[in-house]
């Protein structure tokens, strides 16, 4: 299965895409993890993307498309996958359609996590993530067992720099105005599901897998 799931910051875009790599066993290729990881190493694409980040803007086109280049040639890649964060343009919905095409594959699959922003500002307020495994954690909706420790690897958990109210905010409003036309992108090619994603995490999971097993 390749696939894509859309959606607004804070959707769950990373905890069903965490639960399905497990699940489907293939990999769970996240652009948030892979550039929080690059500007922890200081490498020069973290350099170039830290400040993006940090004020809740995209980090531009020809970057995204590298990374995403390379990833999908990595070995573990060849079974499918579950894209969590790419695309988020046109411009790269674009791009990864020609790289697709140009080895005769396509997209199965575009499953839109739907929530209203009221919601994810609480949620993404009060979101902790580890600092090891990049699991996420919910201070109220999903509480680590030890306060500030992973429970899945011991790490340390944080806050997120882009996690401020008013961050969270101005990402909504990118996500409007650069991410939404995706989903008329994607009905166009057949492709688009959109579920509500307002629903214990279990009750989301099992949408997104009957929506797979349909095919
Ligand atoms: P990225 O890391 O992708 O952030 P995001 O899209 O803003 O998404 P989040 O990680 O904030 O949310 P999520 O949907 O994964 O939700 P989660 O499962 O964690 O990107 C960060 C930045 O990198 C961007 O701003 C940009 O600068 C750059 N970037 C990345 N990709 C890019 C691209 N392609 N192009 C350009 N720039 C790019 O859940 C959120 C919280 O809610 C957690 O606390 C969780 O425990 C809780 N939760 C999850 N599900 C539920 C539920 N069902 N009910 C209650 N609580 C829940
Ligand atoms: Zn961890």
């Amino acid at each position: 299965t390749r696939m894509v799931l859309l959606g607004p910051p804070g959707a769950g875009k990373g905890t069903q895409g965490q639960m399905l790599a497990e699940r489907l066993d293939i990999p769970q290729i996240a652009t948030g993890d892979i550039l929080r990881k690059a500007v922890a190493e200081g490498s020069e694409v973290g350099q170039k993307a830290k400040s993006y980040m940090d004020a809740g803007d995209l980090v531009p086109d020809e970057i995204m498309v590298e990374i995403i280049r390379e990833r999908l040639q990595a070995e573990d890649a060849q079974n499918g996958y579950i894209l969590d964060g790419f695309p988020r343009t046109v411009a790269q919905a674009e791009a990864l359609d020609e790289m697709l095409e140009a080895i005769n594959q396509r997209l199965d699959h575009v499953i839109h996590i739907d929530v209203e922003n009221e919601a994810l500002v609480e949620r993404l307020s009060g979101r902790l993530i580890c600092r090891d495994c990049a699991a996420s954690y919910h201070v109220r909706f999903n509480p680590p067992s030890k306060d500030k420790v992973c429970d899945s690897c011991g790490g340390e958990l944080f806050q997120r720099e882009d996690d401020q109210e008013e961050t969270v905010r101005s990402r909504l409003g990118v996500f409007a105005e650069r991410t939404q036309p995706l989903v008329e992108y994607y009905q166009q090619q057949g492709i688009y599901r959109k579920i509500d994603g307002d629903r214990e995490p279990e009750a989301v999971l099992g949408e997104i897998s009957r929506i797979i097993q349909a095919g």
